[in-house]
């Protein structure tokens, strides 16, 4: 499943996360990557440990806290906090895979269920760019507004295109999921949302009261902890 997140920050937000990252030291991207990745990443990244970093990070796990859409989709169990990238004059990374696992914080690791990919520059300033991920359906490019979440299948090939023009900034993480099956995640949102748009219609009444407690005994079901 591929969602698109609307607006996980403001436009304030961004702006001013976009005024920090103008004076950020950036390094080379490799740095955080196997061999696979290495051969095709051409980028540049901050550092996991830098201060910047860590607190653009921090706020982006507040406002997704507040998210109830990334909540339903996600149904995060940890997440990496995110890391930041740019990409500019050519710039790009071809098709790989992400790692199945990843160390998170606490000396812990996670698995990464979820990949996501935050917009940080509006798409009429650079060329390129594109986010392009893989699936049974083809390929699907993903270029979205600043602020704007994609959340898609760690499992997935996926890569990013050359960046001709301008400057491409974005934050990334990934997320290991309660619901590691990524078809019953997808299950899970829809019922969510017809819940959602049943309650809106017809208030609290016995079916949807009922549907709620399908949803609930679902999880429950699926759900590690
Ligand atoms: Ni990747």
């Amino acid at each position: 499943m591929m969602l698109h997140i609307p607006a996980v920050l403001s436009g304030a937000q961004v702006s001013a996360m976009r005024a920090r990252l103008g004076h950020a030291d950036w390094v080379d991207g490799r740095a955080t990557v196997g061999d696979q990745g290495a051969r095709v990443k051409r980028n540049r990244q901050l550092p996991a440990a830098c201060a910047l970093a860590q607190e653009l990070g921090a706020e982006i796990t507040a406002a997704l806290a507040a998210n109830p859409l990334y909540f339903a989709a996600a149904l995060p169990l940890r997440a990496v906090p995110p890391l930041f990238n740019s990409y500019a004059g050519g710039e790009h990374y071809g098709a790989h895979v992400d790692g199945a696992v990843r160390a998170a914080a606490g000396g812990q690791s996670l698995r990464t269920d979820l990949s996501a990919t935050l917009f940080l520059t509006e798409p009429g300033e650079y060329d390129g760019g594109e986010l392009v991920v893989s699936d049974t359906y083809g390929e699907h490019a993903v270029k979205l507004a600043a602020g704007d979440m994609i959340l898609y299948p760690a499992s997935s090939v996926h890569r990013v295109e050359p960046v001709s023009r301008g400057e491409r900034v974005c934050a990334f993480f990934w997320i290991q999921s309660m619901v590691r099956d990524d078809a019953r995640r997808a299950m899970l949102l829809e019922l969510d949302r017809t819940i959602t748009r049943l309650r809106a219609r017809l208030g609290d009444c016995e079916d949807t009261v009922s549907l709620t407690s399908q949803y609930h005994n679902l999880l429950r079901m699926w759900a590690e902890t």
